[in-house]
């Protein structure tokens, strides 16, 4: 195990009505608030009418932002930014799920910023100071909740990019699981998708003597198997639902990744590229890819981690390394398919036009990966699997 620092700034409210006590916290940041949400899911739910309305009792200002697309879109953090700058905002509060709280750390960090917001997603300009936020989480996915990273696509250059910075992380989120009883099956079925791709991501990598980070991950896994087909199948079931937010954050919040050099994140980036272009969804985007990637990356050397987890997760009694790793190769897949997840890139109408273009901007950085390192060809190789 390597040495780590760990540090998790943000307040966790977890539980029903824990809406209550947002007031309290947003006082020690300021008295105008910014609210962001989404197209329209928390303005049927009543979610931003009773925000309004505590804000309102508690002598809180409030403009708002809403129409934040899924894969934020640059526009909407510009339009952000510039409501920020004109109105004083002291604070950001998100209603929604990543897309909304990712664009809303985006906005945080360009009203610090004198230059256009996009250098940070290029590698320009580092984030050094954000405006404080907090989340009110609609959908367990993303752990951008508990984590300082940001995803944002900018449709002009057709790019997908992220950022990660300590000061982007929400200083308190409220995790209330009974506002994801409104989450359909298909974002409910990618966003169990994503919380396993996240443990995915920094459980497959080289590093050795991280037993428990990897029991924990494992811990994880086990759960979005138990939870994610009976938050499925009966939608208010609060436990199923309680034990998938939970999840969500714990398996993106550095947790996991402790004590190792680094996640993997190939998969990720390879994803990126597409919803960049055909704005996927990127649970979806991941179930069709992820087991591609393991498909490609596994060999000889590397099988007993793949075998680990197909034993202790699928119950997997294969003695070969080999042999157990593609078992669990297929288990993955399987699971991905019980919840209705498409396994191929034509199933969601992409075709293979931009495969290549693909492999060589996800490289555009350099090679990707830590578990094995990609470059583009190998990045399109993984595309051609997956078609
Ligand atoms: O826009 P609204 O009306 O709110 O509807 C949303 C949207 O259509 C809907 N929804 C959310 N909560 C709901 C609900 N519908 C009914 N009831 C509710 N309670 O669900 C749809 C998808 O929402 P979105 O926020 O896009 O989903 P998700 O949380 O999966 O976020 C995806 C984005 O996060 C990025 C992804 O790339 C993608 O852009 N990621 C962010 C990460 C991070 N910051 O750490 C890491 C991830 O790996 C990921 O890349
Ligand atoms: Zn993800």
């Amino acid at each position: 195990m390597k040495n780590f620092n760990y540090h998790t700034s943000t307040k966790i409210l977890f539980g029903k009505n824990k809406i209550n006590e947002i007031a309290g916290e947003i006082l020690n940041y300021g008295k105008h608030v910014l609210i962001t949400y989404g197209q329209g899911s928390v303005i049927k739910s009543g979610l931003l009418e009773k925000v309004k309305t505590i804000l309102a009792d508690n002598d809180i200002k409030v403009s708002e932002l809403g129409g934040i697309q899924p894969n934020p879109r640059l526009e909407s953090v510009k339009k952000g930014i510039s409501i920020c700058k004109e109105n004083d905002i002291d604070f950001i509060l998100a209603l929604g799920g990543g897309s909304i709280i990712d664009g809303s750390k985006a906005i945080a960090a360009g009203v610090k910023y004198e230059g256009d917001v996009w250098d940070f997603y290029i590698r320009k300009a580092k984030v050094e100071d954000a405006l404080p936020i907090g989340t009110v989480l609609t959908l367990a996915a993303t752990g951008s909740e508990m984590n300082g990273g940001s995803v944002v696509t900018n449709d002009e250059t057709q790019e997908k990019l992220p950022i990660s910075s300590e000061s982007l992380k929400p200083k308190f989120s409220v995790l209330d699981p009974t506002l994801t009883f409104s989450v359909n099956k298909y974002q409910t079925a990618s966003g169990v998708v994503d919380i396993m791709s996240h443990v995915f991501e920094q459980y497959f990598t080289p590093d050795m003597g991280t037993e428990l980070q990897d029991n924990i991950a494992e811990g994880i896994l086990k759960t979005c198997i138990n939870e994610g087909p009976i938050a499925l199948a009966e939608p208010e079931n609060y436990q199923a639902r309680a034990n998938l937010m939970w999840a969500s954050s714990l398996a993106l919040n550095g947790l996991t990744g402790t004590g190792k050099m680094m996640g993997d994140w190939g998969t990720h980036m390879i994803e990126h590229e597409v919803s960049a272009i055909y704005d996927l969804t990127h649970g979806v985007g991941l179930a069709i890819l992820f087991p591609n990637w393991m498909k490609f990356v596994l060999n000889e050397r590397n099988a007993f981690k793949f075998a680990r987890l197909g034993r202790n997760v699928f119950g997997i009694k294969e003695e070969d390394e080999v042999l157990a790793a593609n078992k669990t190769i297929d288990a993955i897949r399987a699971f991905f398919s019980s919840l209705d997840m498409p396994a191929k890139l034509s199933e969601v109408n992409i075709p293979e036009e931009h495969f290549k273009k693909m492999g060589e901007k996800a490289c555009k950085f350099g090679p990707i990966g830590y578990f094995r390192r990609l470059n583009d060809v190998a990045v399109t190789e993984i595309l051609e699997l997956s078609k």
